[in-house]
């Protein structure tokens, strides 16, 4: 046995384990991007680097060896300085967007995308309980919102933006047929006890994302407002029906926020009755008041509806006592396709473009621009773990945007392999006929099947097992939604 120990604990391993093994005994975390249990190391991506402080190197914990005395840091500034370089150098070379250039441009950040391919597919009732979850009044917004996000629509460098705002207008009818408890969010929980009694003060697009989004993450909402109708300054807009926004505050009402409207609203009964307060008028912007945060409404309805979710997370995290803190998440991003590129990328959604209505034939136009993998991908976890920045270390040329796999299940992006060499391993230990490999030679080097053949034939048996431990997004399944969280 080899005794040594790692962040002053001491750990005890059989002799030829790593310094990774002793540290999992310790339920110590390292990173790694390359490893694999029960594999030999493949020491290549240099993320699990640990401090020998006997020796002041730092060496990969992955490959080495724990021995008798030695002593391990495995966070100190060196180390996490070091990670930080290897993501910082590993993204100088990424071609990936982790999010759609239209979610990105979206004030309310609704996931177009994943919303556009449950239209193509038929599953209307899912769009629109995406556009709800995301805009609170997806059907307003699709009358009165410039839709800033179709300007950022990359299918418009070939032919014709999306129709975006159209889409979430009428994916979102399906959700006013009445509030049926069967369908709701995961995260809202209309049958059990509310974490606390809230309440938002204005009812205007502020103030209703705002009661929507604290309804979602549990709380019991009241919203007050002095008018005898809510809505605010949406009511009497002139590009908006007044009976599609009517049927978006019942709809709000019966999915279980309580309105109290035309009634003169009294600090002190704030502070009595509710755990805490949202603001969503002008003239309560700057009240001083325990537990309350402002959402400040604005003349475009959609910044309005991002303040006010805005302002339901930060209430949130007061309640819970946690401090404020930025709540975006690190994204790769691409930037500008090149015309070639997106030419490519067209041939990969043409297929059901005849097929289907209307809605679903615009919806097939889209390129999908958004990464398979956002919430599971290693790659992003680290780079916001260790704060990396994509731009600090400039390639002088990006690489091309591919996407392999047209019409199969899985889908492998080059631009996003980190060349770790796990899928080969698998594919290896599986005994796959074909499986996959490295070819080509120095920075050329990339994973493909053998002989050209398609990812179907490669991955016979082990596609599942591949998607899996594919660290990135490089290889995912083409419809796997990893941001669709819906019960049915
Ligand atoms: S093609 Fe689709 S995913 Fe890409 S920017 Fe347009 S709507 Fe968004
Ligand atoms: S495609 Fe293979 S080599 Fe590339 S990142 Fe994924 S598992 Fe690693
Ligand atoms: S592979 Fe990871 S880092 Fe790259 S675009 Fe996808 S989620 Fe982002
Ligand atoms: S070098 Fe150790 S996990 Fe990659």
């Amino acid at each position: 046995m080899v005794e040594l120990k790692i962040d002053g604990m001491p750990a005890k391993v059989k002799d030829g384990a790593t310094v990774l093994d002793a540290a999992r005994l310790l339920a110590i975390d390292i990173p790694t991007l390359c490893h694999l249990k029960e594999c030999e190391p493949e020491t290549s991506c240099m993320l699990c680097v640990v401090k020998n402080t006997a020796t002041g190197q730092l060496v990969p914990s992955c490959s080495a060896q724990a021995t008798d005395g030695m002593a391990i840091d495995t966070e100190c500034e060196e180390v996490q300085a070091a990670r930080r370089d290897t993501l910082n150098l590993l993204l100088s070379e990424h071609v990936g967007d982790c999010e759609a250039p239209c979610t990105r441009i979206c004030p309310a950040h609704l996931d177009i995308p994943t919303m556009l391919r449950q239209i193509e597919r038929g599953n209307m009732e899912q769009a629109g309980w995406i556009a709800k979850r995301d805009l609170a009044i997806p059907a307003t917004l699709g009358h009165v919102c410039p839709a800033p996000c179709e300007k950022g629509c990359r299918r418009g460098q070939l032919d014709e933006a999306l129709k975006i705002r159209q889409s979430h207008r009428e994916g979102s009818v399906l959700c006013f047929n009445g509030f049926d408890k069967k369908h709701h969010f995961i995260g809202l929980t209309p049958n059990l006890t509310p974490r606390g009694k809230t309440a938002v003060v204005g009812s205007g697009a502020a103030g209703l994302s705002c009661a929507w989004k604290l309804l979602q993450l549990g709380y019991a909402v009241t919203v007050f407002d002095e008018a005898p109708q809510a809505g605010g300054v949406l009511r009497g807009h002139q590009d908006l029906p007044m009976e599609v926004l009517d049927s978006e505050i019942d709809w709000l009402a019966q999915a279980g926020i309580e309105f109290r409207l035309g009634e003169s609203i009294s600090l002190q009964s704030m502070a009595d009755g509710f755990g805490g307060v949202v603001f969503a008028e002008a003239e309560f912007a700057g009240t001083r008041f325990a537990d309350a945060v402002y959402a400040e409404e604005h003349k475009l309805a959609v910044k309005a509806v991002a303040n006010g979710k805005a302002a339901a997370i930060a209430l949130d995290r007061s309640l819970k006592g946690e401090q404020p803190k930025n709540e975006s998440r690190f994204d790769s991003k691409i930037g500008k396709l090149r015309d070639s590129e997106v030419t490519e990328l067209a041939k990969n959604c043409s297929r059901d473009e005849q097929a289907g209505k209307p809605a679903q034939a615009e919806a097939a136009r889209c390129l999908h621009c958004d990464c398979r993998k956002p919430a599971s991908c290693k790659l992003r976890q680290y780079a916001e773990q260790y704060g990396a920045d994509q731009r600090e270390f400039p390639a002088d040329e990006r690489g091309h945007v591919q996407l392999i796999g047209h019409g199969e299940a899985v889908v492998f992006e080059p631009g996003k392999c980190i060349k770790c060499g796990l899928c080969v391993k698998i594919t290896k230990r599986a005994g796959e006929e074909l499986g996959v490999t490295f070819v080509g030679r120095g920075y050329n080097t990339r994973v493909a099947v053998p002989f050209s053949e398609s990812l179907a034939a490669g991955l016979k048996r082990t596609a599942e097992d591949v998607v899996k431990v594919c660290p990135t997004g490089a290889l995912a399944f083409r419809d796997a939604e990893e941001n669709l969280k819906l019960e049915t």
